[in-house]
């Protein structure tokens, strides 16, 4: 497989950043794979792919951010309906005022990714003909300084995409147990010095609860090795990027996500995800590939049509971004994008036996 180094979103440096308030949506944040993404899609959400003539076809943004998919989508298929989902009602907010001149054809609503099926249901939906995900955290989350995502500026340990709900950075750091810590950082920032990390962490804070950004930057480059320090950019990368996923729990929600995503897309209708890091990449290659195989017992001499695969690949492998797309757009650096459509009814296996 083409595995995924791991990295985040390029951070922004002090110079470039904070971004000035009075700048729109549209000039803060360049979507990524934009055309890509709206190609994709477009076959889906095109004319209605079921049912009576006359009822527009759905495309759900599972993470709308500051909505740049999100509006191009509505600018670019007239036909299409949008349900838009993030948690973070700032984005909301944002995402709510850009795309307010599409007036009934755009509903925002407030969800995790992985409550999807109650969002429809909620709707009155049964089935949908597009599904966008563009994982991880947005420019908004990483330039508003205050919320702690970055490691260039000093701020208060967040992390919490939704600020209104759950732990904040500084409680996994202050009440993790040295094992727990270590396992956090080791899993989710594939960090190879996470126990000298959790190790010092702990004996830091019977000093001093952590409270701020860069004290934690401090701590992990004193746990580091001198010449480890000298490649991979900044030592605390990993750790902040394991603590992100930490606190909102981003791969338990992407693990229920994306089968929730296939299960509701109509024959013909699409599936496209773009991964920013290597563990995101996997569970959805993984579900991707459960989606798409035959269930067929090993040995049968013919795939019975009841076995055949529910799903078929649109994209080779992940897609990367072009040279152009990385000069006009620099976070777009880590992009793995990879789509499905739906090509039989019925319930797609769990990945790896899961049920
Ligand atoms: C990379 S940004 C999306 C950017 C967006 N495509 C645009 O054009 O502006 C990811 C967004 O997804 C949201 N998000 C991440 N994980 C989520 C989850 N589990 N449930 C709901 N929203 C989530 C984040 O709050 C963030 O706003």
């Amino acid at each position: 497989m083409d595995d995924v180094l791991p990295a985040d979103l390029p951070e922004m440096s002090p110079e470039s950043s904070p971004v000035p308030a009075e700048r729109t949506a549209g000039e803060r944040h360049v979507p990524v794979l934009l055309d890509r993404c709206v190609e994709l899609l477009a076959p889906a959400l095109q004319q209605r792919l079921d049912g009576p003539d006359g009822v527009a076809p759905v495309v759900v943004d599972t993470t709308l951010g500051m909505g740049g998919h999100s509006e191009a989508l509505l600018e670019r298929l007239p036909a299409a309906r949008l349900v838009a989902i993030d948690r973070d009602p700032q984005a909301l907010a944002i995402a709510g005022a850009r795309l307010e001149r599409f007036g009934e054809r755009a509903t925002l609503v407030r969800a995790v990714y992985d409550e999807l099926p109650d969002v429809l249901d909620d709707l009155g939906i049964a089935q949908v003909h597009g599904v966008l995900m563009d994982l991880g955290v947005s420019s908004l989350q990483l330039d508003e300084v205050e919320r702690g995502f970055s490691y260039a500026r000093d701020a208060p340990l967040d992390m919490r995409m939704d600020p209104t709900s759950g732990i904040t950075a500084a409680d996994v750091l202050n009440t993790y147990d040295a094992r727990d810590l270590s396992r956090v950082l080791h899993v989710y920032g594939e960090e190879k010095f996470a126990r000298r990390i959790a190790d010092n962490v702990v004996r830091e804070r019977a000093r001093e609860p952590f409270s701020g950004t860069l004290r934690l930057v401090d701590v992990v480059r004193d746990s580091i090795p001198a010449p480890a320090r000298r490649t991979g950019g900044n030592p605390a990368k990993r750790t902040f990027q394991a603590l992100r996923i930490e606190v909102n729990g981003e791969l338990d929600a992407l693990r229920d996500a994306v089968p929730a995503a296939l299960d509701a897309l109509a024959v013909g209708g699409r599936l496209v995800v773009m991964s920013y890091q290597s563990l995101e990449d996997r569970i959805v290659k993984q579900a991707l590939a459960a989606a798409t195989s035959s269930t067929a017992p090993p040995g049968l001499p013919f795939e019975p049509p009841e076995h055949a695969p529910r799903f078929q690949l649109l994209t080779r492998g992940a897609e990367r971004a072009s040279e152009a797309e990385l000069a006009a757009n620099p976070r777009s650096a880590p992009v793995r994008l990879r789509a499905a459509e739906r090509v039989r009814s019925g319930r797609v296996p769990a990945p790896g036996g899961r049920s």
